[in-house]
């Protein structure tokens, strides 16, 4: 599996399930770099799929350019692997024009969609939808029983019911709204903060914000600090499936309020100043 570098913890393990090797692509702001993706793919014995998060990814909150998607098509293209388009932040744009999908863009059936409702309604019912060729959709349906037999049904009565009755949209609308706000609490505060050596990303939708640390510090020890000051995030090295970038963090700011997103923020500065002047973590 090729992947963005880095790219998501609950895909890696469910794929790694199957005995998956994964070949990070180089990976800036806009997206992979086509050029190191058809190296890549010249250099590997079978590859499968081609996995991406196009729209503010899980976990550094990029969004690719729409020049990226083309050229990401045009090189899958040439070497014939499917392209998985993992894509539950879409609709949670904050600002700026939407981008076209991946599937929006494929002439080949070589992209194979994957949307969910556990960002625009519940995590907790974990529901979502495949769009995909149908040779693939018949594969799937037979694999899918043999992991889990079959979707909860009363789950989707329940979405049925809230379809029904509800406005989505208007809570989309809403999501975008408080997230906006958080997000924009969550940047503030690391502006304020002035952490030393440190990059932080303003991303124009999604859950999260990626922080870059000065190499000496390691997120995993910086969470031991952190979590004795009663705040938690994600260590950034987890989301790279071959290891490294342990000075990298995951800031999630879609599930606080923004006064408790500035105390976070501000404890978690000086859990950085007190690990950076300890001598635990020269
Ligand atoms: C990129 C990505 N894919 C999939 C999921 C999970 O989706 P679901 O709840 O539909 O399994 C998440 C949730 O965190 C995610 O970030």
């Amino acid at each position: 599996v090729l992947c963005e570098s880095p790219t998501y913890l609950g895909a890696v393990n469910a794929m790694r399930a199957y005995g998956v090797a994964f070949v990070d692509v180089t990976t800036d702001d806009d997206g992979m770099l086509p050029d190191d993706l058809a190296k890549k793919l010249a250099s590997c014995r079978r590859p499968k799929v081609i996995y991406v998060i196009p729209d503010f990814q899980n976990p550094a909150g990029r969004c690719w350019s729409t020049e990226r998607r083309v050229a990401l098509l045009e090189v899958a293209a040439r070497h014939d692997v499917v392209v998985l388009e993992d894509c539950p932040y879409r609709d949670l744009r904050f600002e700026g024009e939407q981008r076209p999908s991946l599937k929006s863009l494929d002439k080949r059936e070589q992209v194979v969609f994957l949307g969910t409702f556990s960002k625009i309604f519940c995590p907790g019912l974990r529901l979502g939808w495949v769009a995909a060729p149908q040779a693939l959709l018949d594969k799937y349906v037979l694999v899918k029983q043999g992991v889990d037999l079959h979707t909860s049904s009363l789950n989707q009565m329940v979405l049925a019911s809230y379809l029904e009755h509800h406005d989505i949209d208007a809570n989309v609308a809403a999501l975008r709204t408080l997230y906006r706000a958080r997000r924009d609490a969550m940047v503030s505060a690391l502006e304020a903060a002035k952490i030393e050596g440190a990059h932080f990303t303003r991303p124009a939708g999604g859950l999260f914000s990626w922080l870059e640390l000065p190499e000496r510090i390691n997120a995993r020890d910086l969470l031991v600090e952190c979590l004795e000051r009663n705040l938690a995030f994600v260590p950034g090295g987890a989301f790279f499936p071959n290891g490294g970038h342990e000075n990298t963090v995951r800031l999630n700011f879609s599930n606080m309020p923004e006064e408790r997103i500035k105390e976070g923020v501000r404890r978690l500065a000086e859990a950085i100043r007190s690990m950076s002047s300890s001598k635990r973590h020269p």
